[in-house]
């Protein structure tokens, strides 16, 4: 068969100069393909003498052969080129300096929570945790605030939406942390030794005051608990807290769900406009607290004759504002990134007993 020499000088040229993979794949289909110049080739066989055919046969199959065998090796070739070209592209200093990324703060709420916490802990305390959508019985019936009760209308309460017709006295968002107490006591009756950090709900805002703020709810009780004991437990939180000897002062006052029912100031001295706990002759207002109400451990489904307890309430974003010297409530709650770099807290600051919390 002529020309066999011609053909492969042609096709293996081709392929030599083929730079991409799509124009490899072009040449087969020329070369090879059905309608390909070496595939016609082999068509012509059918028309040889048998003589011929048996020169011709070979000779074809073999350049076939070869052409195939050249655009593999060549597909190989273009394949490692385009790899090492990428590995040259893609070259990494990896002695460069890594980039900066700001790293997020504890949110000052959060970090007084756990330091109370500690600092109960250490005092044989466990954490209780209730809904933050509660019936008004939690809320309010089971501590001894009926109805009428002007506690009610004072509290600024949310109330949840019922649809026309649904008769159920609606849902409100808790405004205190004391439901917790009445749960705590219906699931694992008496003796117990807990607080109840968490969110509660008010209608109202100025510098001092944000609808949704936090409380930390006290309560202790065993057969022979008494104010003393609550005394003494305050002092040491305050103590602690603060990392300084805190005085305190317990003022006659008067909630539904505690009798006797004492408001508790801290010793504190306002000078040049800041207040500093711990030291001075003014006194500043941070908690309620008092003797549970038998009505109250009735409610929680403990016998008030066996049983008697304490109870106390403190504002969390109160206590941090003292602590860390944070003027405005309201900006706790802005996630205004300047304000949250300042007054955030390294993640790694956890907050120890040893470490003066
Ligand atoms: N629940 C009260 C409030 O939100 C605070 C409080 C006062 C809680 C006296 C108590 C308590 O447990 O005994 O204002």
């Amino acid at each position: 068969m002529d020309g066999l020499d011609e053909l492969r000088a042609n096709w293996l040229g081709r392929i030599g100069d083929a730079s991409t993979e799509a124009a490899l794949e072009e040449l087969r289909v020329a070369a090879l393909g059905k309608k390909g110049e070496i595939a016609l080739k082999m068509r012509e066989l059918g028309g040889m003498s048998p003589d011929e055919r048996q020169v011709a046969g070979p000779a074809l199959n073999a350049l076939k052969d070869e052409v195939n065998s050249a655009l593999v090796a060549k597909k190989v070739a273009l394949g490692d080129a385009a790899l090492d070209a990428r590995l040259r592209a893609e070259w990494l200093d990896v002695t460069l300096p890594a980039r900066h990324r700001r790293i997020g703060t504890i949110h000052p709420v959060s970090q007084v929570t756990e330091e109370v916490t500690a600092i109960f802990a250490d005092m044989g305390f466990a954490v209780a945790e209730g809904p933050q959508i509660e019936t008004d019985w939690y809320n309010f019936d089971a501590l001894n605030i009926p109805g009428h009760h002007p506690a009610r209308a004072e509290m600024d309460t949310f109330y949840t939406h019922r649809a026309p017709g649904d008769v159920r006295p609606p849902h409100v968002l808790r405004t205190h942390t004391s439901p917790v107490q009445i749960r705590h006591m219906e699931a694992n009756g008496a003796p117990c030794r807990i607080i109840c950090p968490g969110r509660v709900y008010r209608a109202d805002y100025d510098q001092t005051h944000t609808p949704m703020f936090h409380q930390v709810e006290g309560l202790a009780i065993d057969r022979d608990i008494s104010m003393a004991n609550l005394k003494w437990v305050l002092e040491e939180f305050f103590t602690a807290y603060f990392g300084t000897k805190v005085k305190t002062r317990f003022r006659a006052s008067h909630f539904p769900f505690t009798e006797p029912s004492a408001e508790v100031d801290i010793q504190c001295s306002f000078a040049d406009g800041t207040v500093k706990v711990g030291e001075g002759d003014d006194w500043l207002e941070v908690l309620g607290s008092g003797m549970v109400h038998p009505k109250v451990l009735q409610a929680g489904g403990i016998d008030p004759n066996e049983w008697q307890g304490f109870a106390f309430g403190m504002g969390i974003d109160r206590i941090a504002m003292l602590k860390y010297g944070i003027p405005d409530l309201r900006a706790f709650f802005d996630s205004d990134l300047r304000w949250l770099r300042h007054y955030g807290f390294s993640a790694l600051e956890v907050p120890t007993l040893y470490a003066g919390v």
